[in-house]
C-alpha cells in the first residue's frame, strides 16, 4: 500500500443556483468572474443565498488531487490532507465529504477563523466564483512539525503540495521539502496558478527547481519563465529544469517536469534530456460538462501511474483518462464507476 501526503487548502465549495441577478448586482459581481472576499463578506452572501439551498461540495486543489487518486488506487486511507479549517459547521461538512471519499483528513482546528470556501454562483452558462481562504491560511510551521504530523509524514511515499499552499506558509513548504529530502521522499510541487508566481517569484522559483515532480499549466511555465529572465521555449525549459538534478531519491526517470495546455498537447520532460509529448484525446463536445478541476485530476491520474513505476508517457495518458472523466462531471466530483479501466492503459 502506499501514502500520499497532501499539504493546500481545504476548501469547502458551496454551489448556489441563481434564479435572477439580485445577488450579482447586490454584491457588485460580474458573471464568470472570480475574486477573493473578506469573511465578512461571505457571511453576508451566505446569509442572502441560504434560501437557495446551496449544495455543499469538497473543494481545494491538493484535496481535489487526493479524492480523484483515491478514486484511483481505491485502497482506503492511501492519502492524506493536511491543512487548516475552522472550528465552525463547515469544518464538519467538509470532513465528513472529504473522508467519505476515502482521503483521511489530518486537519489542523483554528479558532475565531472560518473555514475556507468557495462559493459558487451558477447562473444559465455563467459561474462566478467568490473564495475566502480563512483558516487555511494560519496554519504554522508548529502545526506540522509535531509529532502526531510528523509521523504520518515518515510514512509518506509521496508529498504533494499545492502552489496556493505557498501564500503566509513558505515556511511550512521550506520544512516540508526538507523533510522529504532527508527521508527520501519524492516532494511533488503544482505550481498552480500564474499569480503565484507573480506574487512569490523567489520561492516559485525555488521550489519549482527542488520539486522531484513538477506540475503546471503553459501559462505557469511562461510566467517562470519570463521571471527569470531566460529566452527559453517551455520546452527548452522543461529540459534544463531536470538536468544537473541529483536524483538523492533514486527516480527511474530522475526529475519529472509536466506541463498541461487544456486540450492541446502534454509535455513531460525528464533527466537526461528527453521529452515526451501526447496529443490529448479529443472528448466529445455533447460529454463535456466543465472543466473544473482538469489539472487537478490530470495530476492525479499522473501520480497514481508514478506509484506504480508506469514509465512517464504512460503516466501522461493516465493523467489525460483521469482528466477527462473529471470533466464530464460537473464540478470536480468523483464518477460513480470505478476508475479501474485505466490500469489497463499502456
Ligand atoms: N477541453 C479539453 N478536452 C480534453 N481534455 C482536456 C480539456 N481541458 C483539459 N483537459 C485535460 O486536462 C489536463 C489539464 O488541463 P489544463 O492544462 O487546462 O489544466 P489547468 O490549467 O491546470 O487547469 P485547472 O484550472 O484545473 O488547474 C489537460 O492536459 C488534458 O488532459
Ligand atoms: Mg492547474
Amino acid at each position: 500500500m502506499v501514502i500520499i501526503v497532501g499539504f493546500g487548502n481545504p476548501l469547502l465549495d458551496i454551489i448556489v443556483q441563481l434564479d435572477d441577478d439580485t445577488i450579482l448586482q447586490k454584491y457588485n459581481i460580474r458573471e464568470d468572474y472570480e475574486k477573493e472576499e473578506t469573511a465578512n463578506v461571505i457571511r453576508l452572501l451566505l446569509k442572502d443565498v441560504s434560501h437557495l439551498s446551496p449544495v455543499f461540495a469538497p473543494g481545494g486543489c491538493a484535496q481535489n488531487t487526493l479524492r480523484i487518486l483515491q478514486w484511483i488506487l481505491n485502497e482506503p486511507n492511501s492519502t492524506v490532507m493536511m491543512g487548516a479549517v475552522g472550528t465552525d459547521e463547515h469544518s464538519a461538512i467538509l470532513e465528513k465529504l472529504v473522508q467519505e471519499a476515502g482521503v483521511h483528513t489530518h486537519y489542523c482546528r483554528k479558532e475565531n477563523h472560518p473555514t475556507g470556501c468557495s462559493v459558487v454562483l451558477i447562473k444559465g452558462v455563467h459561474r462566478a466564483l467568490i473564495a475566502h481562504i480563512g483558516a487555511a491560511q494560519y496554519l504554522n510551521i508548529d502545526d506540522i512539525r509535531c509529532n502526531e504530523k510528523l509521523d504520518v509524514l515518515m510514512k509518506a511515499n509521496l508529498v504533494y503540495v499545492e502552489g496556493f499552499f505557498v501564500s503566509q506558509r513558505v515556511a511550512i513548504v521550506e520544512y516540508v521539502e526538507a523533510f522529504c529530502n532527508d527521508k527520501s521522499i519524492p516532494f511533488v510541487f503544482n505550481l498552480s496558478g500564474v499569480y503565484m508566481i507573480e506574487n512569490f517569484p523567489t520561492e516559485m522559483w525555488a521550489f519549482a527547481q527542488n520539486a522531484d515532480v513538477l506540475f503546471g499549466n503553459s501559462r505557469e511555465y511562461k510566467t517562470l519563465i519570463k521571471n527569470t529572465n531566460l529566452s527559453l521555449s517551455v520546452d527548452h525549459f522543461a529540459i534544463q529544469l531536470c538536468q544537473n538534478y541529483q536524483n538523492r531519491k533514486n527516480l527511474p526517470y530522475g526529475k519529472l517536469v509536466v506541463i498541461t495546455n487544456g486540450d492541446e498537447c502534454v509535455i513531460c520532460a525528464h533527466s537526461g534530456g528527453h521529452i515526451e509529448v501526447l496529443h490529448v484525446p479529443k472528448i466529445d463536445k455533447s460529454k463535456f460538462k466543465d472543466s473544473n478541476g482538469a489539472g487537478d485530476a490530470f495530476a492525479a491520474g499522473f501520480l497514481a501511474g508514478l506509484l506504480l513505476k508506469k514509465e512517464p508517457l504512460t503516466s501522461m495518458k493516465w493523467g489525460c483518462w483521469s482528466a477527462q472523466q473529471i470533466i464530464q462531471q460537473s464540478g470536480c466530483t468523483i464518477p460513480k464507476y470505478t476508475a479501474q479501466f485505466i490500469t489497463s492503459i499502456d
